[in-house]
């Protein structure tokens, strides 16, 4: 099985900082039971003239300019997104056309909730493989804040807007051969069902149980598939869904809470955004260094869960 090492890292951060104490003029909460809940203290909502593809491409071209290789190289673009303005084109097209990236490559969104990203970097191994490419793109973008319902207070409260991208490599050689390609147009689209009536729902307390299994679920098999010991994981990067979640998950693995990284507090959660906004983040404050091994981990709707064990190779 031919592998990919992350290259290059990148992010956006919405231009609305909203805090808890915002949100408490809106509903009945308040920031003591939020933090104590969920970890958030803050979350970030895109500002006027921002969107999820502004997002998304400022991520990619900070994931590209990281990696040293130049737009052309791109062989493959994957946006993880629950929330994009289009339903067609894909974010990822519009992402291409942006970037100017080359047509002969295959364009595509996945959805897979908070597990999305993950989702992406599996989806783009294959395409990588498939197309001959060796550099790919993969994205994850979320404008929540299109989806929430302000006045139910057990869900406005979590949610944010963000982007995370990452440049992959395809190493090992192997022959196999497949066509696909994207333009980047608008010529043919259709708009998501609109932020009227498109509310997200969610019913809390499973979700938490739900998540609180998914993810030693996802670690304890990789370990079993690469007999790696979480010791030799440099990194085990969640998805930020809940502080209370992540604390769970290290005092049952009795793993080092330094491993599991927590970044909620300031952006909420970003659905297929936090992984590679985690990842970004810990890149850029030095505790990821080339060589390591990383664990990414997401769980989310559908319900999806997803998790990879992969190397860091970046500048
Ligand atoms: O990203 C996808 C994956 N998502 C997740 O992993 C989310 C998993 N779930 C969670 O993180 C937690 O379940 C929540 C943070 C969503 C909720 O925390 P909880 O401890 O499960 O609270 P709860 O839903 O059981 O509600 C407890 C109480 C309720 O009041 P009563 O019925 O006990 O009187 C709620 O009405 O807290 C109330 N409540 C609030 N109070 C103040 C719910 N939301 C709020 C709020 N402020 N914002």
């Amino acid at each position: 099985m031919r592998k990919i090492s992350i290259v290059g890292t990148g992010m956006a951060v919405a231009g609305k900082r909203v805090t808890n104490d915002d949100l408490s003029k809106l509903v009945d909460t308040n920031d003591e039971w939020i933090t104590t809940r969920t970890g958030i203290k803050e979350r970030r909502f895109c500002d006027e003239g921002e969107s999820t593809y502004t997002l998304a491409e400022t991520a990619a071209r900070e994931a590209i300019a990281r990696s040293g290789i130049s737009i052309g190289d791109i062989d493959a673009i994957v946006c993880a997104t629950v929330s994009a303005e289009y339903v067609t084109p894909s974010l990822s097209c519009i992402v291409q056309r942006q970037l100017g990236l080359k047509e002969d490559i295959p364009v595509l969104d996945v959805n897979a909730a908070c597990s999305g990203f993950i989702y992406g970097l599996e989806v783009i191994r294959g395409l990588l493989d498939g197309s001959d490419g060796k550099y790919g793109l993969v994205i994850g973008c979320e404008q929540l804040s299109r989806l929430m319902d302000m006045t139910d207070r057990s869900t406005c409260v979590l949610f944010g807007d963000g982007a995370g991208a990452a440049v992959v490599k395809l190493s090992e050689e192997k022959s196999y051969a497949s066509v696909l390609g994207a333009r980047g147009g608008y010529e043919i689209r259709v708009e998501g069902a609109g932020p009227v009536v498109t509310k997200i729902k969610m019913d809390g307390s499973e979700v938490f149980k739900f998540a609180t299994a998914a993810i030693p679920k996802c670690i304890g098999a990789l370990q079993a598939k690469t007999g790696i010991s979480l010791d030799e994981v440099s990194q085990i990067i969640c998805h930020q869904a809940n502080a209370r979640i992540l604390d769970h998950c290290v005092k049952k693995l009795k793993a080092d809470p330094d491993k599991f990284y927590k970044n909620m507090d300031r952006y909420g959660n970003t659905s297929a955004a936090s992984v590679p906004m985690a990842l970004d983040e810990l890149v850029k404050l030095g505790r990821i260094h080339n060589g390591d091994k990383l664990m990414l981990v997401g769980f989310g709707g559908g319900l999806t869960w997803a998790g990879v064990l992969i190397e860091y190779d970046g500048k």
